[in-house]
């Protein structure tokens, strides 16, 4: 029988599809330290966060991401946890964490927590129990004996992300264990099935108290050969060897198959448990550096990664031909449970605005928040805050420190993590402290929330703009076509669903460039722009309709233009 309703809708219209939250979601990363810090201890803390709510309300992002504040020793500033079930007292209490869940759903704000999964803080009680062969704990890290070693450079032959060897000999249990990162963060052993069952509690202890998934850390390390004794061997790549993990290879010790695959399926069945009960879908993210074809044979069993791309393998200048390679992967022979992630910045990288330079900011922010996909901010990336210089003397981060002083400059992370700059204040309004834990910005003074949110083509508030288009049939629901202007400079691309249609040309190159956008999919010659970045000329203010068959971009220079 026809539906009656049919014919009041116009054949152009689609129904709009029921996608889960976490596909039409923005998500704000916050790196907690750096963020707010509401007790004058130069350190950013959960009451602080609580302070700046209303800021991701101005943003339009309805999904916070937050960086470990778990009880830790803080080696690698967290990411070493010595009890999972509890905040540190640097970043508040419980009742601070009940708070910010409360006042989260007040807002409408999803909280996702950082999972740190693969191993613990070396002060965790499970660790100390371990090393005295107590009971189930015995075999809870990843230990070996010393005199079965091949050679006596064995404990090189597995080399930790931070440098060095990955094995430590301890003391007490006389026998070395494992570390994929810091000696300070034994590997667990997941081959325990008390391991997992113990990680699976933690989780579902945070689904508990009310938060919407997890950010899961160094999902790759999961696992390690089950023949530990086999050596990794040499990468060839030109790095120092031994102090450098891409001296070797990491068969044995990266992503190990299929058991890494059977322990994410079994962490999305508990979030999926819960969902039986109260109906609630949640979200799990994997952090993983790899390709777009591992994403995809990880979507089949239902594990969506993190899009590193434009994080880790854009070359610098920018191409666009190089960087529409990436990302048109991410759209073609993809699983149909594949949904893309797209990520420009975070904690443990360059920021954009430094490597790609400033007046690629709105462009970045621009695309990432038009792909199909969901994108995921890193804070202060709104307002293109730059890496801080930090000098190796006041160097907090481990690796940094690690790595040494000639090489600092390249893989240390404190510059990307130097405090939100909220105003122009002496530390910027993200401390009443002397000394916060890094150096503030010295261009806090002129990028910075308060004179950015003044400022109708800031950084900050275009991105808001960008964020609000997704709000669009187009962009939320929307397919992406993919066969517009490309050339070393400039990248376009269509967002369209039903009679919406929007073209997103934006120069990442650099040279102007002038191109003739009609063809492809895009098929009429006129358009009207409803979003720019910031520098463009007057001829390509918003609410100005564009001739296609000749439009200029200069480098930087992005549109969305309405078809
Ligand atoms: C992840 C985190 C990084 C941390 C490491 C060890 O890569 O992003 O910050 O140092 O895991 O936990």
């Amino acid at each position: 029988m026809a539906n009656p309703a049919a014919s009041t809708i116009s054949p152009a219209r689609r129904d709009t599809p029921d996608l889960p939250w976490w596909k039409t979601t923005v998500i704000y990363q916050i790196y907690p330290r750096s963020f707010k810090d509401s007790n004058g201890d130069g350190i950013g803390d959960l009451r602080g966060i609580i302070s700046k709510l209303n800021y991701f309300v101005y943003l339009g992002v309805e999904t916070l991401w937050l960086s470990p504040f778990f009880t830790s020793p803080q080696a690698d500033f967290g990411y070493d946890i010595s009890d999972y079930k509890d905040v540190d007292p640097i970043f508040g209490t419980m009742e601070d964490f009940r708070e910010l869940v409360k006042q989260c759903k007040l807002r409408g704000l999803r909280i996702l927590l950082d999972f740190v999964c693969n191993h613990t803080s070396d002060r965790h009680e499970w660790f100390q129990k371990s090393l005295r062969k107590q009971g189930k704990y015995k075999d809870y890290y990843v230990w070996t004996d010393g005199k079965v070693l091949p050679d006596a450079l064995f404990s090189y032959h597995q080399v930790s992300v931070f440098g060095g060897s990955a094995w430590e000999w301890c003391e007490e249990r006389q026998q070395f264990y494992y570390h994929a990162f810091l000696a300070e963060q034994p590997d667990l052993n997941f081959r325990n099935p008390d391991v997992v069952e113990e990680m699976s509690l933690v989780m579902k202890y945070w689904l508990d108290l009310g938060v919407d998934g997890f950010r899961m850390d160094a999902v790759a390390n999961l696992f390690e050969s089950e023949d530990i004794f086999q050596d990794n061997p040499p990468s060839g790549k030109d790095v120092p060897p031994v102090s450098h993990w891409e001296y070797l290879k990491p068969v044995h010790n990266f992503y190990v198959l299929p058991e890494c695959r059977d322990l994410l399926v079994h962490w999305q069945n508990v979030l999926d448990k819960e969902k039986q009960i109260d109906g609630k879908e949640r979200f799990m993210v994997q952090e993983f550096y790899t390709d777009s074809d591992t994403r995809a044979a990880m979507a089949e069993y239902g594990a969506h990664a993190f899009n590193m791309d434009l994080v880790e393998e854009l070359t610098v200048p920018l191409s666009a031909t190089q960087m529409m390679g990436l990302i048109a992967k991410e759209y073609t022979d993809r699983p149909e449970s594949y949904w893309p992630t797209f990520v420009v910045g975070n904690h443990d990288k360059a920021r954009p605005a430094t490597k790609y330079g400033p007046r690629y900011v709105d462009a970045f922010n621009m695309l990432l928040m038009t792909l199909k996909g969901t994108p995921t901010i890193y804070y202060g990336d709104e307002l293109g805050m730059q890496d801080s210089s930090v000098a190796y003397e006041e160097a907090q981060d481990p690796f940094g420190i690690k790595i040494g002083p000639e090489r600092y400059a390249l893989f240390g992370r404190d510059p990307c993590r130097t405090p939100m700059q909220w105003t122009s204040e002496t530390q910027a309004g993200f401390t009443t402290s002397r000394k916060p834990w890094l150096p503030v910005g010295k261009d806090h003074e002129q990028r910075n929330v308060q004179s950015q949110k003044k400022d109708e083509k800031s950084h900050l508030n275009l991105l808001k703009e960008y964020v609000a288009l997704r709000s669009k049939d187009a962009f939320k629901y929307g397919d992406i076509g993919l066969d517009c202007v490309l050339n070393k400079n400039v990248l376009a691309f269509l967002r369209f669903f039903g009679s919406e249609r929007y073209l997103v040309a934006i120069n990442f190159g650099q040279e102007s460039s002038t191109d003739d956008h009609r063809g492809g999919p895009v098929a009429v010659a006129t358009g009207t722009v409803v979003a720019n970045t910031g520098a463009v000329s007057d001829d390509l203010a918003k609410g100005r309709t564009i001739d296609l068959s000749s439009l200029t971009l200069r480098p930087g220079d992005g549109l969305v233009i309405q078809l």
